[in-house]
């Protein structure tokens, strides 16, 4: 039992790659498979080992030690995700490419389940073969805890515009916020600049790391109804004394900044981030990050996707949260 489990895994890492990964992982599987066209079930084409294997190997070193084996009872429990002490197909079977629980299409984010058990596995692009983290699903919930009465005011102010005013003003998911804010903090940025400020959404989360740094955020929009409603919501949040509103068109707006900028958000016009970009780059600090939402295949302009993953200056992660996509560039010290 121990070899057929050997030999099954060895073949894992290659397999998990192909499955989802992007165009030029496509390649190598065309040429290992020998397929020309590489698709699924040619000749060749292996089946990803199943989820019984993987989660088996609790090391993740390809065999099932006499250890691994002694724990196999509790281990085969973490994928009886509905709880009836029996494991069907839909459980243990292979994951699907790019598929719920799969491996994860170009930027997708693999085996999300709906109860956060059991180990992660790595998907989407970037991961070399054998960078498996494990199986079963990924994430575990967590929700934004106050952690005093201003941060309480805030969140409330966040979830009620997320519940109530989401509604035509593109505002990035609830997690996405809560990374920006994340990212924000761990910078320890004091001088961030957003440009598309919509309603105020992401703002406001951007405000809940500036305003314990003494930071302060510059936001373009340039259209004067939702600029009323952030202006609002930034006072209602109590956020209004940090945040700089500025009503234009960001393209010639931007050009007026001065300061040297810790994290840039950008959210407006996706055909414009490569503009944004140019003008905006050289007054990020070294150290500095470039946010930018919606990197995904339909939204991101290429010419922006190309002019961040190819500058040796900077160093850009793709990261998936369950909304549209978030690039993310250091600007290399
Ligand atoms: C996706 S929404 C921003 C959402 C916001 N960041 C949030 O998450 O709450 C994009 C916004 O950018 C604004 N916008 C588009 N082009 C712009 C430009 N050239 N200058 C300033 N704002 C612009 C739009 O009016 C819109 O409100």
């Amino acid at each position: 039992m121990a070899l057929a489990l050997v030999i099954g895994l060895s073949s894992w890492p290659a397999n998990a790659q192909e499955a989802g990964g992007p165009p030029d992982r496509g390649q190598r599987s065309r040429q290992r498979t020998g397929d020309p066209q590489g698709n699924p079930g040619a000749e060749g084409w292996r089946m990803p080992p199943s989820r019984l294997i993987a989660v088996l190997d609790a090391n993740d070193d390809g065999a099932i030690d006499a250890a691994e084996i002694a724990k196999a009872s509790t281990a085969l429990k973490e994928l009886d995700t509905d709880g009836d002490g029996k494991l069907t197909a839909d459980e243990y079977r292979p994951s699907q490419p790019g598929g719920p629980g799969g491996f994860g299409g170009p930027g997708r984010p693999a085996m999300s389940g709906p109860r956060g058990r059991g180990r992660g596995m790595r998907g989407g692009p970037g991961g070399p073969p054998g960078d498996r983290a494990g199986v079963g699903e990924l994430t575990f919930d967590s929700s934004p805890l106050a952690k005093d009465n201003a941060e309480k005011k805030i969140l409330a102010v966040l979830d009620d515009m997320n519940q109530n005013e989401r509604r035509g003003m593109m505002s990035v998911p609830r997690d996405d916020g809560r990374y920006l804010r994340l990212l924000t903090e761990s910078v320890a940025a004091r001088n961030v600049v957003e440009v598309g400020t919509s309603h105020g959404y992401s703002a406001i989360w951007l405000c809940l790391a500036l305003r314990t740094a003494g930071g302060k955020l510059t936001t373009f929009e340039i259209d004067a109804e939702r600029a009323a409603l952030a202006r609002r919501n930034f006072k209602r949040a109590g956020v209004d004394s940090i945040v700089t509103l500025v009503e234009g068109d960001a393209h010639q707006e931007v050009t007026k900044l001065k300061d040297p900028i810790d994290l840039l958000f950008l959210d407006a016009d996706k055909v414009g981030y490569l503009d944004y970009l140019e003008k905006l780059l050289p007054l990020v600090r070294p150290g500095g990050l470039i946010v930018a939402h919606n990197m995904n295949a339909h939204q991101a302009d290429p010419r922006y996707v190309k002019a961040i993953t190819t500058n040796p200056e900077l160093e850009t992660l793709f990261v998936k949260l369950g909304g549209s996509g978030i690039g993310v560039t250091l600007k290399k010290r």
